[in-house]
């Protein structure tokens, strides 16, 4: 039995200022208060499970315990199969520390050479409880990749990535359309679904 979100305070399990304010922007229709990571000066947590939603679960989880309240958060990355699932986990590690994604996205191509190019990108989503009750979900946006990248928009790999059925790659695309298509669209509109009757 799913549980539903009640309250008006959700705490946003992250120290990223641009996703806790696309957040609050997603559920502004069912809490009030947005409180971040950051300003309630939580500890960042090593993210060190092997997949997705034990790195999301991982965050929401300590950030529930540490404040006593109900707390969201993400953890989202690219796969292609061909790769064996890289760069996965490790999507944000491959830009190296100066958070270089040229950088990733030519270790991609590098790798992949004339491999596959099916890919997609995952969101997991982590809403927890201090009690210890958790609920996950994992959207998906299914695509392929092509080099070299094109666009200027977005962020990270969106150059490299077009959907299935589009032909502009997510960084060329108006950034509604990619909102409205993403990954993290998807695992929204299930959590919304799921805790907060939307
Ligand atoms: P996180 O912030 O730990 O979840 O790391 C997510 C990483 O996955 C980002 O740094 C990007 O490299 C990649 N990623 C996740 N979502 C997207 C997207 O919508 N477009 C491009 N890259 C993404």
């Amino acid at each position: 039995m799913s549980r539903h979100f009640t309250g008006d305070t959700l705490v946003i399990a992250s120290h990223n200022e641009g996703k806790v304010r696309e957040i609050a922007d997603l559920l502004g229709a069912y809490v009030a208060h947005f409180p971040s990571a950051a300003q309630l000066h939580l500890p960042e947590p090593e993210e060190t499970e092997t997949t997705f939603i034990g790195n999301a679960e991982l965050k929401a989880l300590a950030a529930a315990k540490a404040s006593g309240l109900p707390a969201l958060a993400d953890d989202s990355g690219l796969i292609v199969p061909a790769l064996g699932g890289a760069p996965g986990i490790y999507s944000a590690r491959w830009a190296g520390s100066d958070k270089d994604f040229s950088v990733a996205m030519r270790r991609v191509e590098t790798e992949l050479g004339d491999g596959d190019p099916a890919a997609y990108f995952v969101c997991a989503l982590s809403l927890a409880w201090p009690d210890g009750h958790i609920e996950s979900v994992e959207g998906r946006v299914h695509g392929r990749l092509v080099f070299p990248g094109r666009g200027d928009r977005g962020f990270g790999y969106d150059p490299i990535f077009v959907a299935n059925g589009r032909d502009t790659t997510f960084a060329e695309m108006d950034p509604d359309e990619k909102h409205s298509m993403s990954h993290r669209a998807d695992a929204f509109a299930q959590l919304v679904a799921r805790c907060f009757g939307g």
